[in-house]
């Protein structure tokens, strides 16, 4: 068997033309565009890259995009102070605070400061909150384009095992209350889980974020599964031209050929994610002006 591969970047494109349609009846309808605003503090490379990604992205969907780069010295009080005034500007419906943020700036109290109605991340404790108990509210972006590959390979978790790989609030933890939510039995497994393999040996949907390049191996994986690879991992690889190249969290040789279905790294739940972005921004707005 060789697992069908998802195409995340032409599944991504046709969710950018539905937020493009939706961006373009808004805007029709209240007279500006929905507003996405992101923060990057500091200069981390990868950041960068990805809030350039997300504001280039949001800008050709139709949304009002603004990127407010702080520099590294930027202290908590100020990065606060930008939240608060966002907050309080109705034309603003996202507010994205791109993390990491520098070690002198507690995380949990920048997040904590958005309001959650505008929390296009979904990683304010309301949020979170409303998931765990399967209320509405502003989910994770990631874990939704998780949902998106399973919907658009056919693959409906009623009644099936799922399992996730890690216990992360911004992958882990979510996405096994969006399985639950669609009655899968779900299982969440960590560092400390025992006999990992025969765990996943009995699972049909399998979501892996860890951060751990090859990690899942093809032997773990039960014939037809559907496997997710959230991971993004750089590894040294002298065969190509840069020097090295993003590689996932499954060791996807292996895994092709015992899964029925992949996802590639790259190519796969990256592009997707950053399309979720675009359609939380545009159900924040939608809900803000009370549609
Ligand atoms: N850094 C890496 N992934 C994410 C994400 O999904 N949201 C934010 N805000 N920062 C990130």
């Amino acid at each position: 068997m060789s697992a069908q591969l998802a195409d995340g970047k032409q599944l991504a494109q046709s969710l950018r033309l539905v937020v493009k349609a939706r961006a373009a009846a808004f805007l029709e309808r209240f007279g500006r565009a929905p507003g996405l605003h992101v923060i990057i503090v500091g200069d981390d490379p990868a950041s960068r890259i990805y809030t350039s990604n997300k504001h280039r992205a949001a800008t050709e969907a139709g949304l009002s995009s603004v990127l407010h780069r702080l520099p590294a010295e930027c202290t908590q009080e100020e990065l606060l102070l930008r939240i608060s005034e966002l907050n309080a500007d109705p034309a603003v419906d996202g507010i994205l605070v791109q993390l990491p943020l520098p070690s002198h700036i507690r995380e949990r109290a920048v997040l904590n400061s958005v309001d959650p109605a505008k929390d296009v991340d979904g990683f304010h404790p309301v949020n979170a909150g409303a998931l765990a108990i399967a209320r509405p509210g502003l989910v994770p972006c990631t874990p939704r384009a998780c949902m998106h590959l399973l919907s658009a390979w056919g693959v409906d978790p009623f009644g099936k095992v799922a399992l996730v790989i890690g216990r992360s609030n911004i992958v882990g933890k979510p996405v096994a209350q969006l399985l639950l939510q669609a009655n899968a039995t779900v299982v969440i497994t960590h560092r400390h889980t025992a006999d990992l393999p025969t765990l996943v040996r009995q699972a049909d949907i399998v979501v892996v974020a860890v951060g751990k390049p090859g990690f899942v191996r093809g032997d773990w994986i039960k014939p037809g599964a559907a496997v997710i690879d959230v991971g993004i991992n750089r590894i040294d690889d002298a065969a190509v031209a840069s020097g090295s190249r993003i590689v996932g969290d499954v060791c996807a040789e292996e895994v092709a050929v015992r899964a029925g279905y992949l996802t590639p790294v790259p190519g796969g739940v990256g592009p997707l994610t950053i399309a979720c972005l675009l359609e939380n921004t545009l159900i924040a707005a939608e809900a803000r002006a009370s549609l």
